[in-house]
């Protein structure tokens, strides 16, 4: 199927979470489920170019983690990009316009929008961050970043 060059969203994010659930049912591992998830989110939608998680290594710190898309690049400090700002605050960024994000790093130059939350374990600790890019401008909407929340809470923060 082509992909559509519409910025409505496609997702179902209902179905999104079932099948993300079910695939990684009884999963443990941080990397395995990382990956299902970026997979899972990248191919749910037409406007998600770039998907994947940034992982805090050291305190100040993230690398890049399972991914779908275009390389991304490896490190991250807290102190830059929308990535390093989530990881810092805590708080997911809807940013509409890249160029006017001060500071963010531009991995893609066909970047024009991006969303990105943090990502908590069942302590309530960082331990990533899941950054979707779009090539559209203002691609993203509140029910995404609410739904990808919610799902990101399940696979990660579940007992
Ligand atoms: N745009 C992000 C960097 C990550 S990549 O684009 C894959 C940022 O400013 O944090």
């Amino acid at each position: 199927m082509e992909r559509s060059v519409s910025t409505e969203p496609d997702v179902d994010h209902s179905a999104l979470l079932a099948r993300v659930l079910s695939l990684t049912e009884g999963e443990q591992d941080q990397i395995a489920l990382m990956a299902t998830v970026a997979c899972e989110v990248h191919h749910s939608d037409a406007r998600f170019d770039w998907t994947g998680f940034y992982r805090v290594v050291a305190p100040g710190l993230l690398k890049i983690g399972p991914y779908q898309g275009g390389h991304g690049c490896l490190t991250i400090p807290f102190d830059r990009g929308v990535c390093g700002a989530v990881a810092r605050t805590g708080e997911t960024h809807l940013v509409p316009d890249v160029d006017a994000f001060p500071g963010h790093i531009a991995c893609a130059s066909s970047t024009r929008s991006e969303l990105v939350l943090p990502v908590r374990d069942g302590a309530g600790r960082l331990i990533a961050v899941f950054d979707i890019d779009s090539n559209k401008p203002d691609a993203f909407v509140e029910e995404d970043a609410a739904a990808l929340g919610h799902l990101l809470d399940a696979v990660f923060a579940r007992p």
